[in-house]
């Protein structure tokens, strides 16, 4: 049994996560999505909000794709290191949009492994989903500006509920 850990801050989840996720639960026999807190970055939707919209993410795509179903998601609480080793991870797996993900990404890497041991594995992002990011669907979405096709379902709603705008059509 080969469990990888697919972190992030998923501050929300896009269609760019999803296809990371989905085809890490290709390759491995167990996919924990683990939603964590990024110092760096300034949140909008709480840790446990973050955690349901990957849930839900997961959930309808494991309706139509079978391996979706090995792929189970948890707040990381501290360190991504210890919540790896509590569940047996034997590697920690990103996607790389390009140059910049990787120079963000290679310091946690090295990191990661210095702490534990444990190894990162990048796969490159799928170029369908390469101007996709978390920070621009919140700020489309401040501006109330279309993000139903950047996202899984129910995260549009869930940002227009965090930044008290109304539901479309009301
Ligand atoms: O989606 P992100 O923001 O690129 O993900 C970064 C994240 C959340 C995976 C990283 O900040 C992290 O691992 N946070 C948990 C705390 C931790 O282990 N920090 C040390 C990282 S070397």
């Amino acid at each position: 049994m080969t469990t990888v850990v697919c972190p992030g801050s998923f501050d929300p989840i896009t269609l760019g996560h999803l296809d990371v996720v989905r085809r890490a639960a290709t390759m491995f026999d167990d996919v924990i999505v683990g939603v964590a807190k990024n110092p760096g970055k300034s949140g909008l939707l709480d840790l446990e909000t973050r955690a349901e919209l990957v849930r839900a993410a997961v959930f309808g795509a494991a309706q139509t794709e079978p391996t979706m179903a090995r792929v189970h998601v948890a707040v990381v609480p501290g360190l991504l290191v210890d919540f790896c080793r509590e569940a047996g991870a034997v590697a920690v797996v990103k996607g790389l949009r390009g140059g910049a993900d990787f120079d963000a990404e290679q310091p946690m890497a090295l990191m990661n492994r210095h702490l534990s041991g444990v190894e990162t594995i990048f796969l490159p992002g799928d170029q369908r989903y390469a101007h996709i990011a978390s920070s621009l669907v919140k700020d489309i979405a401040r501006h109330g500006g279309p993000v139903d096709d950047l996202v899984p379902a129910g995260v549009t709603e869930a940002l227009r509920s965090a930044l008290g705008q109304l539901p479309t059509g009301s």
